[in-house]
């Protein structure tokens, strides 16, 4: 188990019955970029029990934190979602993804868009200065079942503007637009019939969608990254990677069967 790293866990938090999130020591030579994921779990029988997942705290947090849902028979979560303050996980030593700043072209306005535990990779990202730096406009779309499962809004919409070092920049910059689909909220349906019909653009004041200036981020179930990814080829968006960053970047949120 050389590639993992042994922490504890420092705070538990359970959303619904079906999400949570957890807070957990960092091994100081633990680094990563905002928006990587790392297999993380549990030792169980003696064997490590991994899953991947997103990083929701920045780089520069001195804590972990990771956000899940929880699965009655899920070989992880049915354990996860147990976790108290002392337990131990294991954190997988090489943080990878594609949802980084440095994959994407520049461009003035940048869209993380997410459905469910998706959101999780954004919250690094926002909570990343240099993401004020490269962009106008950050506009964060995260689209649930229930207004119970927009978790970390208080995160969103009071700590990061009262921050003492960017919240100026965070309220200037950062646009955060919630929106359910199974009962009614101030705003409603799926992302990508928000986009569709340009909803989405209207409510926040931007022109829709244009590879000349926008960027985008993804991180949801298939289906939504499928069809999302649609729309984007239909207006001629480039996906980006690290050998050649482009207009967009995609990953599926952790979702265990
Ligand atoms: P809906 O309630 O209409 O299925 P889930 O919990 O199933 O992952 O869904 C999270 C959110 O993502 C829900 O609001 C769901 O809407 C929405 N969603 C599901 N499939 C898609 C899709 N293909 N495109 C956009 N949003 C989707």
């Amino acid at each position: 188990m050389s590639n993992l790293q042994k922490q504890r866990v420092l705070e538990v938090h359970h959303w619904t019955d079906t999400l949570f999130s957890f807070k957990a020591t960092r091994d100081p030579s633990f680094r990563f970029q905002n928006g990587q994921f790392t297999m993380m779990g549990l030792e169980v029988d003696g064997r490590p029990l991994l899953r991947a997942y997103s990083l929701v705290s920045a780089n520069h947090e001195e804590n972990l934190e990771f956000f899940s849902i929880k699965v009655a028979n899920g070989p992880l979560t049915s354990r996860l979602q147990h976790l108290k303050v002392g337990d131990e996980i294991l954190v997988g030593r090489k943080p990878v993804g594609t949802l980084l700043l440095d994959n994407l072209l520049p461009g003035k306005t940048l869209y993380l868009l997410s459905t469910g535990t998706g959101l999780a990779p954004f919250l690094g990202v926002i909570k990343d200065p240099e993401v004020y730096d490269r962009f106008e406009r950050i506009v964060l779309v995260h689209g649930c079942r229930f207004v119970a499962e927009l978790a970390y809004q208080d995160l969103i919409t009071k700590e990061l503007p009262e921050n003492e070092y960017f919240g100026d920049i965070v309220r200037e910059k950062l646009v955060y637009y919630p929106t359910v689909t199974r009962e009614e909220y101030r705003n409603t349906g799926r992302i990508t019939a928000l986009i569709r019909s340009g909803k989405l653009f209207s409510d926040i004041g931007q022109a829709p969608f244009d590879p000349e200036f926008d960027r985008v981020m993804l991180c949801g179930s298939p289906a939504m990254l499928k069809d999302i990814h649609q729309i984007l080829d239909e207006q001629k968006f480039v996906e980006g990677s690290s050998s050649s960053p482009g207009h967009y970047v995609i990953e599926k949120a952790f979702a265990e069967q």
